[in-house]
Parts: C-alpha cells; structure tokens; sequence
C-alpha cells in the first residue's frame, strides 16, 4: 500500500449551508480538507459585514477544535468601494449568481453588463477581491455554460486586472476559455471529471448526480480530466459539494446539487492514480 501525502489539501468551492445542516456537515470537510472557499448563498444571502464575521464564527463552531480555514465570501451585488474596503480583509472573494440561476440565487445579478457593473468591477480590481461566477445563462440546458464564454470573455477584456474565477467548469468550451485570458481561472468538481449526463438520466434518473450545471457530454469530460490531471496552474479543485435535506432530493422537483465532500478527496485519489497523474493531484488540491 502506498501513502500520499497531500500539503494543505483545499476545497475552493463548497456550501456549508447553516443550522442543523451546518453542524452535520462541516466536520465532514475540515476532516479531510485545511480550508475551503465558503459559498454564500443561504437564505438570506450573504451580504455585510456583519454577516460574514457572524457566519464564519457559526462554521468554526461547528468543526469544533479542528484546524480548517473557512475562507468567506459575499453574494454580489453592487457595492461600494468603502464598503469593500472596509470588509476586505474578512473575505476572500465575491461570487456572482445570474438571478435565478441556481439554488438560492434568486437576489443575483438580472443583467451582467459590464457598465452597470464597471464601480463594483474596477474596485474589486484595484483591491485584489476575485470575483468568482456561476457561468450559466437560461438557454437550453446543456448550452448554458457555453451561451456564458461571451461573457466571461467580455469582463476578463473590460478587467484584465480583476481575477475571474470560472466556477464548475463543465465543458471543453470552458477548458479553451480559461487558458485564453490570463486573469481567467477555473474550478472543477469531482462529480463533473467522473460522470456524463448519461449517468444522470441515461437509465434511471438519479437525482443524487443532478446539480447545476448538470454533467455534459463524454468529450467535455475527457477535456476537464485532461486539464485537472495535467498540473495546469489555471484550474483547482472546488467541489461545490452542496448537500440538501433527502426530501428535496427524492421527490418530484428534485434540488439541485451534489454532495461530495466526505468521499471527494479519496475519489480524486482513485482519478489521479488511472490516469498516472498522482504527482499532479498536489497542484490541483492547493
Ligand atoms: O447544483 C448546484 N447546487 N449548483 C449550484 O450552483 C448551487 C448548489 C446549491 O447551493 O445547492
Ligand atoms: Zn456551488
């Protein structure tokens, strides 16, 4: 049997969620994980200060003595560049939900326009704030991400200092995006390097594989396994393990979301190792 040993092992896109569901969960990831990038969008969103500071401590108390670095972020919306100052060094980055998009997104942006957008966007920028984005539009399912690349395209010109953080990457599309621009980066989950829409409808339907963006073609799958396995420093590990009660997903009208994150480091393991890329599992991981 052989040891891996991972340094500093980090989830950069997870939902804890909150309550009963928060104090279940956490110590799931800070089990395996030194620290994640903690998604926003309870309800409601996350969006002061104060809520920030209130939310990490609720985290921490639910890992009780564990060492795990819950890095905060904020639901975008327009702010100030005072008030980005003044919560800068509370949070890691900001995350950008089209309205509607996903689950609990409904307080996001209508229009991604990058005039209305420009004070946020150039502040954020000249304070080192990423802004990371669920890059889907409301077309036709399975060309959402792709509908999106415009856009990304469009801010990282407008904001070539403002890092840009394409969250779950699912297609071969996005693989090419991120390595176009240099302030483009990109996260990829685990579910999404190991299964196609095939696994999620193609026999039964399984709505425990069912998130947003949902699972797309076998190419799309071999071109994010290609970039993750290949120490590409423009793409890491984010989960985006998002759990929901059983009864949200074993009904009709199932919730989005998978979640991964008790099982997603050994899985990884497991990928890494098929494709003779263990010694690229540390770049990825951190
Ligand atoms: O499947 C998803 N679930 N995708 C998201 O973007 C949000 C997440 C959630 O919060 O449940
Ligand atoms: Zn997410």
């Amino acid at each position: 049997m052989q040891t891996i040993t991972l340094n500093n092992p980090l989830d950069m896109h997870l939902h804890l969620r909150d309550d009963n569901m928060l104090k279940l969960i956490a110590p799931l990831s800070s089990k395996d994980f030194s620290g994640a990038l903690i998604m926003p969008n309870l309800v409601p969103p996350i969006s002061t200060k104060d809520e920030v500071i209130a939310y990490k401590k609720r985290i921490l108390d639910a890992i009780g003595y564990d060492t795990f670095n819950p890095m905060m972020t904020l639901f975008f919306k327009p702010y100030s560049k005072e008030f980005l100052q003044s919560v800068k060094d509370e949070i890691s980055a900001i995350k950008l939900y089209p309205a509607g998009i996903t689950t609990n997104s409904e307080g996001g942006v209508e229009t991604i326009d990058t005039v209305a957008l420009a004070p946020t966007l150039n502040a954020m920028s000249e304070l080192n704030i990423p802004l990371c984005i669920h890059g889907e539009t409301n077309g036709f399912v399975m060309d959402r991400e792709t509908e999106f690349m415009s856009v990304y395209e469009e801010l990282a010109i407008a904001f070539p200092k403002l890092k840009i953080i394409m969250e779950h990457i699912t297609t071969k599309d996005a693989v090419k995006m991120v390595q176009k621009y240099d302030n483009l980066y990109a996260t990829i989950t685990v579910q999404h390097l190991l299964i196609t829409l095939d696994d999620v409808a193609g026999g039964m339907l399984q709505p425990h594989l069912f998130c947003k963006p949902i699972a797309k073609r076998y190419e799309d799958r071999e071109a994010l396994v290609k970039i993750a396995t290949s120490g590409n420093e423009k793409v890491m590990f984010g989960s985006d393990s998002a759990p929901h009660p059983k009864s949200m997903k074993e009904n009709c009208g199932c919730a989005a979301g998978v979640f991964t994150a008790p099982i997603s480091l050994q899985v990884l393991t497991q990928l890494f190792e098929k494709n003779n890329a263990l010694d690229k599992l540390q770049r990825f991981i951190s």
